[in-house]
Formats: C-alpha cells, structure tokens, sequence
C-alpha cells in the first residue's frame, strides 16, 4: 500500500483524532455549580503532585473551548476524544441533581465538533470520581457500579442523539494500581495488594452495567458503539531464552492487560495465572480473604461487553522474574514480574517512555489473536517533552511517523482492524502527578500569558499534513 512507494496509506474512513480529558484541560474546577472531583482533592493536598500544581485552572477549555476548536480544526482532524467531567453534570454523584451549565457546556463542545465535521468519542470517566462518591467507599465500594449505570445512562440519554462512539471508563488498570496500590493518582490509598483488585472489579462491574444498559435501551435507537479503555504496554522477555523470563513475561501481560481485557474479551473472568498467583501468594502469607473477586451469578455479564477495542499504547518492556520474599502483600509479589527499559531504546522526555514503536504493532496483533480479531481504535498514544520547550521537536515528529508506519504495517501487512488512531494529546495539559512538567501536546499552551495562548508544534503540523494525505510517509518529512 506504498504511493510512489513513498507514502503508507491508510484505509478510507480510518478516523484521525487527538484526546484530552476533562481534568487536564477544563479548569473551571469549581464553577458553575461543579463539586469537586477526587483529583481537587487529591491536587489541593500537600506534596503528591510535582509542584503542588493542580489543575483549577489548566488550559481553561471550560472557558477557552474555540481556542480548542480552532486547533481540531486546524489539524485537520476526523475525530476528537474528550471526556465529561462527571462532577461537572451531577454534582452529588447521582441524576438526582443535574447542573444544567455542565450539560450546556458539553452540548456546546459535541455541537460546535459536529458542526467542524468532526466526530466526537466521549469517555464518561478519566480518573475524576465526584469527592461525594469517594466519601461512601469510592470504586471500592459495591454500589459504585449501579451509581456509575445511573451516570452512564444519563449521558446516552442527554448526548447519545449526537454521540455514537462511547468509552465507559478509561484506563482501570491505572486507576486501580496508581490510585489504590501505589497511591500515586487520586484517590491517593496505598493498600498493596489488596484494594487495587477490588477497585478494579467494580470497574468491571460498573462498565459492565453501563454497556447493558446501553444495549438493552440505548443502541436501538441511537446505533452507536460503547467499549473501554485498556492501557497496556508490550512485553518481551529479556532472554527468550530463559524459562523463567518467559513465564515472568505472561505473568506481566496477565496482569496488564489480560486483567481487563481477559474478562470483557476473553472468557469472562480474570487470566488463570492472575488467579492462581494470588491465592498461592495470600496462603502463603496467611492472608484470609480472597483478594481477587469471583464474577458473581446473577450479576450482569462481563464476556462481549466491549463493541470495539479501545487501546492506549505508550511504551514496550523487557521482563525479568523477581520474586518478592518479604512477608508483605503487594501487586509486585503476585506478578512476580518486573518490566524494564531495554537500554538500546531511546526514551522520550520521561523515563518510563520509551520509544517503541513496533512494539505497538505487536500488541496490535496479540489483540487480534487473543481478543477474537476485534475492531480496534487506538485511543491514545504519544510521546512526552519536559525542560525547556521545542517547538520543533524533531524527536516527537520522528515518533509519530515511526508510529504510524507501524499502525500501518499492522493494518496492510497483518490484517489488524485498525480504524483509527489518536494522538495523545491535543494540547500541553495538567499530567496528573507530574503537573504542567511533562507535556504531550501537539500543540504548547503557554501558560505565562494570561490568555493560555496555544500554539501549534512542528508535529502538529505533521500530523495535520498525516490526516490531510490520509497516508504517512516512510522516510523523513518535510
Ligand atoms: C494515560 C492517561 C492520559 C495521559 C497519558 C500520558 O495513562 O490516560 O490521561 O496522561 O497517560 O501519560
């Protein structure tokens, strides 16, 4: 599929977008009748986040949103991925109380998206729990799962008119292990190995009802499709040729991706491995409950509630064994796996990132291979900048161009059914713990001048040029 043998194409209708999420970009944390979300609370704490920064402000897309339209636009882009700040439309949690501003804001962005021709894809929750629900036991607490139904419902109903591409819940590998096991992302609890697993299943539970409900009331009318989105690294065994590594490396995968993608795409539970580990580790330590839950009869079902497969990739990991003898639980002691960073990689401007482009089309295929050759967005991916600011960060364009030829070899060359990609991020924004210090935009937000100016990267740029030709070229661009 080589234009002039210069250019890759890509399918016709494959979908060219950016995400961003509502707590990295709205600001406006408390106006208009908001409540907090866990992130506030988790920001306006001491010494968790780089800085102390936070993200009451951020780019002030609340406030700023045609200064985001005009970028989407001037990329060019088919798609765009947001996500609605949960406390923004229901401040107590519940439809009990609904804040019409928060719903006119999003009625705004979606309008003005499909006005531009673009489509939007729209995550109901990226890490930003309302501090109410927090308060009654937040993802560890069972009745979290039909509160989140209540919520999901009441988007399809409010947004699925216009809205026909949902994510339920982005990342729950990330918000169960940083936000429960490490403490690292709000809500900040370092339980190890005990609550990351029960967060984690009433994850599954809570998006399992949501994509039921949208099956059963929703999809007739409004035909659009529901899923949710998996993080998940690539992982190689550091010597192949060791047993020991390589059982190490399906123990990480299981407990990555398989512990999400094994239940919703696999088989309805969690990866034997997974199972056995914990329960041969919680014997071991005479840990009396069961850490990881049973899917419980009579529950909704978890199998094939997925009706497409949405993947943030980012980095690759060599895989050693380790075993962790200390009497104490943790995640770590039951993977008994450890993922480091091949030093032949380059790294982008943050250590855990490293440059591994193919090995995106290799989780590409095990998908394919695992998850009974679903359609797959890739919801998001990119490549982080810190210290001073490039705006011709030559580094970033060379990783989206690898990227992409990736993509499409896995697509053209393997068969993936790849329809679409999303760059990570649109804009500079509020990186969670590492504040403003780490940015992933296309485009810098300068955030000295009190406009919060955006301004595009020479990636931006490229991709614009990507999305224009449909195609990427296989050799430097110009
Ligand atoms: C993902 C997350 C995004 C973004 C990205 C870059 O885990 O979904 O919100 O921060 O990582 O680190």
């Amino acid at each position: 599929m080589n234009v002039d043998g210069r250019e890759n194409v890509f399918p016709k209708d494959f979908a060219w977008g950016a995400a961003t999420a509502a707590y990295q970009i709205e600001g406006g944390w408390d106006a208009d009748g908001k409540s907090p979300s866990i992130w506030d609370t988790f920001c306006h704490g001491k010494g968790v986040v780089f800085q102390d920064q936070n993200g009451d402000v951020a780019c002030n897309s609340y406030k700023l949103w045609q200064e985001d339209l005009r970028c989407i636009q001037q990329l060019g882009l088919t798609h765009y991925r947001l996500s609605l700040s949960w406390s923004r439309l229901l401040p107590d949690g519940t439809t009990r109380h609904i804040n019409q501003k928060g719903v006119s804001y999003y009625n705004k962005v979606i309008n003005d998206l499909l006005a531009s021709n673009v489509t939007p894809m729209v995550t109901l929750y990226h890490f930003d729990l309302p501090q109410v629900l927090q308060d009654q036991g937040g993802w560890k607490w069972a009745g979290i799962a039909d509160v989140f139904a209540g919520y999901a419902a009441f988007c399809f109903e409010t947004f699925g008119d216009r809205v026909k591409l949902w994510v339920t819940l982005n990342e729950p590998y990330v918000c169960a292990k940083l936000g429960h096991e490490d403490g690292l992302f709000a809500p900040g609890l370092r339980d190890p190995g005990v609550s990351a697993y029960l967060a984690g299943h009433n994850m599954l539970r809570a998006h399992a009802r949501a994509w039921h409900g949208y099956d059963a009331l929703f999809r007739p009318r409004q035909k659009g499709l529901v899923s949710l989105a998996l993080n998940s690294d690539w992982a190689e065994p550091r010597d192949p040729g060791s047993p020991q590594e390589v059982a190490a490396t399906e123990r990480y995968m299981a407990f990555t991706f398989g512990w999400f993608a094994s239940p919703v795409f696999m088989t309805g539970d969690y990866p034997a491995t997974m199972r056995s580990r914990i329960e041969a580790r919680s014997l071991e330590l005479g840990f009396p409950a069961d850490r990881l839950p049973g899917f419980a009869e009579g529950e909704p079902r978890v199998l094939g509630t997925a009706d497409f497969f949405a993947l943030n990739y980012y980095t690759s990991r060599r895989v050693k064994a380790v075993s962790c003898p200390s009497g104490a639980l943790s995640f770590k002691g039951d993977q008994e796996a450890e993922g480091v960073v091949d030093p032949s990689w380059p790294v982008s401007g943050v250590p855990w990132l490293a440059v591994v482009p193919d090995g995106l089309r290799k989780l590409l295929n095990y998908i394919k291979d695992t998850c009974h050759n679903p359609s797959i967005y890739i919801t998001e991916n990119g490549f982080a900048q810190m210290g001073p600011v490039d705006l011709e960060d030559s580094q970033r364009c060379g990783f989206y161009r690898d990227t992409l030829l990736e993509v499409s070899k896995a697509i053209h060359e393997d068969g993936v059914d790849v329809r679409g990609y999303f760059a990570w991020s649109l804009l500079d924004n509020f990186e969670w713990a590492d504040g403003f210090s780490v940015r992933f935009g296309l485009f810098h937000v300068d955030r000295a001048h009190p406009e919060l100016t955006r301004t595009i990267y020479h990636s931006g740029r490229n991709y614009a040029k990507i999305i224009l030709r449909n195609a990427c070229p296989s050799t430097t661009q110009s």
